[in-house]
């Protein structure tokens, strides 16, 4: 599958998102704790979320689905493995661990590969698990769980404030017997919407989105309904392909407070934002200034998930910009992809040196992984002539219908089977 791409045109208009990828999969996988139905509105439709209900279906869940609505129904559930086959179509399969350890009291997950951009590893999340009672044995690809006796409470500090080994406490935690402290917890807004909905199921958590979580185990959750936030990651990747355009774009139903650290770097190429509560809007400078630097932090600092639509934006601007990534140790395969289209990058220890350009020109490219796929898109809506994306389930993945947003704007855009 590919996108065909004509650049030049200036990008404009009123846009809405869609629903947070990484907050629907932790919250789909939540609904494991439920013995009864979870409903579970503005999932988006990517092929993250369908992997995610299969998934759920596997280990023996009703789940139906109408537009953006996903019905959970985890009254009955037996199986407590997930295959290599589920586990490598999406490695954040592994937030399944926690739910079902809780549930079951067992569980045999093939352990996930690393991805495109980095080894991913799960010790911090294994670790923790331990820390609460499980009995965890790895061996050839397998992780073999146990908690006969269930999940008792502990005090746990994460190394890192991973966002991912966060979650999985929390899922872990919310029925295991007695308190659970976990300090340098990953802040993230999914975090917060992901305590939310546990906690709109009887849950006890208190401090989502600190540093400090506590989290006070319960016997049971009941039936409830949440709205997943909306996309913070999507919507700046909307607001860099109107920006890169000369173009002016308004998102209405975005958190800007979910992308206070992006606002300044957006305003120093040139861009002019102005916000509402739940409203974004901005109007972007014929040729854009570099940034001077921009480092990837855990939030609140700048999302590495933006890290290389980020760096596509600043391959036209005027001057030098350097951007560093500092969360994942292999998040630069897009930039020989970049490069194909005329940009001048070189990538040096754990930062890119962007040398903005004043053309970047159409060719055949291939998406590498979700973002650094989106990146590619944002570079060829500037690129004079015609881009081909290959490879682009890499950003369906996380990107509803990317086609049909860009040609709402403007765009002239189209997907090839
Ligand atoms: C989540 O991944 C997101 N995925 C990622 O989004 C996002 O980039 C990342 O958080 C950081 O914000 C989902 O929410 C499904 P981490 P996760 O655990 O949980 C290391 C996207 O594009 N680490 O915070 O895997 C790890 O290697 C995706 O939507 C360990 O060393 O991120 C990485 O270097 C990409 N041991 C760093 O921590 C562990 O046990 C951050 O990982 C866990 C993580």
């Amino acid at each position: 599958m590919k996108f065909l791409i004509e650049g030049g045109k200036a990008l404009s208009g009123k846009i809405s998102v869609q629903g947070s990828k990484n907050s629907a999969l932790p919250i789909l996988a939540a609904t494991l704790l439920i013995k009864g139905k979870s409903v579970i509105h503005n999932c988006p439709k990517i092929t993250d979320v369908d992997a995610a209900i299969d998934i759920l279906k596997d280990f023996g869940c009703v789940v139906t689905r109408s537009d953006r609505t996903v019905t959970v129904d985890a009254s009955y559930v037996k199986n407590c493995n997930v295959s290599d086959y589920l586990m490598r179509r999406m490695r954040s399969s592994i937030l399944f661990l926690g739910p079902v350890l809780s549930r079951l009291k067992k569980a045999r997950f093939s352990s996930p590969g690393g991805c495109e951009i980095g080894l991913r590893p799960i010790d911090l999340h294994l670790w923790a698990l331990r820390l609460l009672g499980a009995e965890i044995n790895e061996k050839s690809g397998i992780i073999d769980c146990k908690a006969e006796k269930g999940l008792k409470g502990n005090r746990i500090h994460l190394s890192f404030p991973s966002v991912g080994a966060t979650e999985n406490i929390l899922l872990a935690c919310v029925c295991a017997k007695g308190t659970t402290v976990l300090s340098n917890a990953a802040r993230e807004p999914e975090i917060i919407d992901l305590a939310a909905f546990l906690n709109e199921s009887g849950a006890h958590i208190y401090g989502a989105g600190e540093s400090t979580v506590v989290i006070v185990g319960t016997d049971s959750l009941h039936s409830a309904s949440h709205n997943v936030i909306a996309d913070r990651i999507v919507g700046a990747t909307y607001l860099f392909s109107s920006a890169i355009t000369g173009g002016e774009i308004e998102i209405d139903n975005i958190i800007p407070t979910h992308l206070e650290s992006v606002f300044p770097v957006l305003e120093e190429t040139g861009c002019k934002i102005k916000r509402t509560d739940t409203s974004v809007f901005l109007s972007s400078p014929e040729r854009l200034s570099r940034v001077k630097s921009v480092r990837t932090l855990p939030f609140p600092g700048f999302p590495t998930d933006l890290q290389s639509p980020l760096t596509a934006l600043l391959s036209v601007a005027e001057g030098t910009s350097v951007v560093t990534e500092n969360i994942f140790e292999n998040r630069y395969k897009y930039i020989s992809e970049l490069v194909r289209l005329g940009a001048n990058i070189r990538v040096e220890g754990s930062s890119a040196i962007v040398d903005g350009v004043k053309k970047l020109y159409g060719t055949s490219v291939c998406a590498t992984d979700l973002r650094g796929g989106f990146a590619l898109v944002i570079a060829a809506l500037k690129a004079q002539g015609e881009t081909v994306i290959n490879n682009i389930h890499h950003i369906d993945r996380g990107y509803e219908a990317a086609e049909k947003t860009l040609s709402s704007l403007g765009a002239n855009i189209k997907r090839i089977t």
